[in-house]
């Protein structure tokens, strides 16, 4: 074994992704699979923690594990399962439920943003509050050095490091910490609708782009994207936001500098510009969805998350076992 560090995430089969995971967080999750030892799962069970059709969330999986391979997650580089496969995450998560209080769980702030909209708390489902020691679970049995996440999980993270914490000083050394990796490279994209917000699958249909809709839809939603006063295509986030995020969009899916579309776009308007950014975003999702269809027609997904989950049961048997022993249970 070489002495790579170890990087794991997870991502949660909730809803389509759209251009701004893709080039936010897709695309630079890639880069990482060479310089580390990377565990990659679909955060399914997580996926239940929040009420969700079965229809929906089998399909949703299926889409972003044919994503993944799309864009190139290379399942002989990097360890890629669904949580469900291997039990010792929902058993661990119980051991962490136990081992962690009331008081931490309910200062989570994703937690209480996503209560806070539900009125009765009686009638808040338990599994959104214990949702973070599950995650912990997911993080400490596989000792992962570097946990990349969005910013809002970070919180979610530190959860992790502290209940690792406690539990190595009350029953001697069994989890490694981990560390968060808050990634700062990926350019945001904002809503095509109204580009001073975050474009995201809560934002507005009209303004998000999904990454599997059909393209003509997209030529649409970009040719109609708002743009700003005056007529020159320039970078400029306080005056022409609208621009400035179709220039970010084209930069980051072409490796064009800024500055240099902007020169190629000098005395033309809005309206050409505009078209041939829909040209460049229609090529890369077109590319995209023929190797998802190839991918999805060809039976690989089966045998890459067999192979995955067996991978993972490896390291995940042997973590729960000293656990268990540790505990009490053995
Ligand atoms: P979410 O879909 O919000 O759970 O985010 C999953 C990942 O995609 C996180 O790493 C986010 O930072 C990234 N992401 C989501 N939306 C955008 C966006 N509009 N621009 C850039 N990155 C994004
Ligand atoms: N909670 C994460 C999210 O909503 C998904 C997730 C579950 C995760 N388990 C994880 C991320 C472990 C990193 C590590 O995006």
């Amino acid at each position: 074994m070489d002495n790579k560090k170890r990087m794991l995430s997870g991502i949660k089969p909730t809803g389509k992704l759209t251009l701004g995971n893709y080039i936010g967080a897709i695309k630079q999750f890639i880069a990482y699979q060479d310089e580390y030892e990377m565990f990659v799962f679909i955060a399914d069970l997580h996926a239940l923690t929040l009420p969700i059709d079965a229809k929906e969330l089998r399909q949703n999986t299926k889409d972003l594990i044919s994503i993944y391979l799309a864009c190139g997650l290379d399942p002989s580089k990097v360890v890629l399962f669904k949580q469900s496969d291997v039990h010792e995450h929902a058993e661990l998560g119980y051991i962490m439920t136990c081992n962690s209080n009331m008081g931490e769980l309910f200062r989570m702030t994703q937690y209480k943003d996503k209560t806070a909209k539900m009125g009765n708390n009686e009638s808040i489902p338990t599994g959104i509050y214990i949702y973070p020691a599950l995650m912990a679970a997911d993080i400490l049995l596989y000792d992962a050095d570097y946990v990349p996440v969005g910013i809002d999980q970070k919180q979610h993270v530190e959860l992790t490091r502290d209940l690792a914490i406690r539990f190595n000083s009350h029953y001697s050394d069994t989890f490694k910490v981990p560390e968060p990796i808050i990634a700062t490279n990926g350019a945001k994209i904002n809503s095509l609708s109204n580009p001073l917000k975050k474009m995201s699958k809560s934002e507005s249909e009209k303004g998000t782009v999904y990454l599997l809709e059909d393209l003509t839809i997209t030529r649409k939603k970009i040719m109609s994207a708002v743009t700003d006063s005056g007529s020159e295509v320039v970078y400029d986030t306080i005056n022409k936001p609208g621009i400035s995020n179709l220039l970010t969009i084209m930069s980051s899916l072409t490796n064009m500098p800024i500055n240099e579309i902007e020169k190629q776009f000098e005395n033309k308007g809005y309206g050409e510009f505009k078209k041939a950014v829909a040209d460049v975003v229609c090529k890369e999702l077109n590319d995209l969805q023929t190797k998802v269809k190839e991918i999805q027609s060809s039976g690989i997904i089966e045998k890459v998350l067999e192979e995955g989950a067996s991978k993972a049961s490896y390291y995940a048997r042997k973590k729960l076992s000293k656990v268990y022993r540790k505990v009490g249970l053995r």
